[in-house]
């Protein structure tokens, strides 16, 4: 099995994600000892803003390439996604724009779009600092939902939300988000197999 563990909080050992995504791939690895990790720091060591390619023995058409290889070899992907802004960290869009690519995994036809991507499954740690999943601030949620259609639309349909949601309303809330955080972690962790 093989595992990409991406993660794109800038808060360092302050971040809720982190903390989460390192669980999640703990236990997985735990529990499937032939399971071999790639991890990829997105804010360590940031990828730049997409751009076409013109030369593609330029370092930056290689290390898009290898962004695209990394992920296509993936069996499981795990991604630490805090909410900026009401999406995800610019970080993790520059990923995204390197892994959505026509022919590789999308293509387009007299049908529409046509996901290319098979037999992989997302785990996304989703930290946010108010809570969007009820109330009135569910319409402002375009992190989830834009991951949801970003892997759906490449036929990436098997993802798994571990949510740690208003953590920023008191010490109390974040305690309880994340202890729930790690109850999902369980659960969806112990499915991997
Ligand atoms: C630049 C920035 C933008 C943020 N925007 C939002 C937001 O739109 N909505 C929200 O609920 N929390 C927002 N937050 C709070 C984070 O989602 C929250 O702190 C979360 O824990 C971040 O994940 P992390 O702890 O893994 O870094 C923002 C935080 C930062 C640093």
């Amino acid at each position: 099995m093989k595992l990409l563990h991406l993660d794109a909080s800038s808060l360092g050992q302050h971040s809720v994600s982190r903390a989460l995504t390192a669980a999640v791939v703990a236990q997985i690895t735990r529990e499937n000892t032939n399971a071999t990790v790639t991890y990829r720091d997105l804010t360590a060591q940031p990828l730049p803003h997409w751009t076409p390619v013109v030369d593609a023995a330029s370092e930056a058409a290689k290390l898009g390439d290898a962004v695209m290889e990394e992920f296509l070899a993936a069996d499981v992907v795990v991604i630490g996604a805090p909410m900026y802004n009401f999406s995800v960290p610019s970080q993790l869009k520059a990923w995204i724009d390197r892994i959505m690519v026509a022919g590789k995994t999308f293509s387009y036809s007299e049908k529409g779009p046509q996901g290319l991507v098979t037999g992989k499954k997302v785990i996304v740690v989703s930290s946010r600092g108010g809570v969007y999943s009820t109330g009135p601030a569910a319409a402002m949620d375009f992190q989830e939902s834009y991951l949801r259609t970003v892997f759906g639309f490449i036929g990436a349909t098997d993802v798994e939300f571990i949510r740690a949601e208003g953590v920023n309303l008191s010490a109390e809330h974040k305690t309880n988000a994340v202890a729930a955080a790690h109850v999902t972690i369980g659960a969806v962790a112990s499915k991997v197999a």
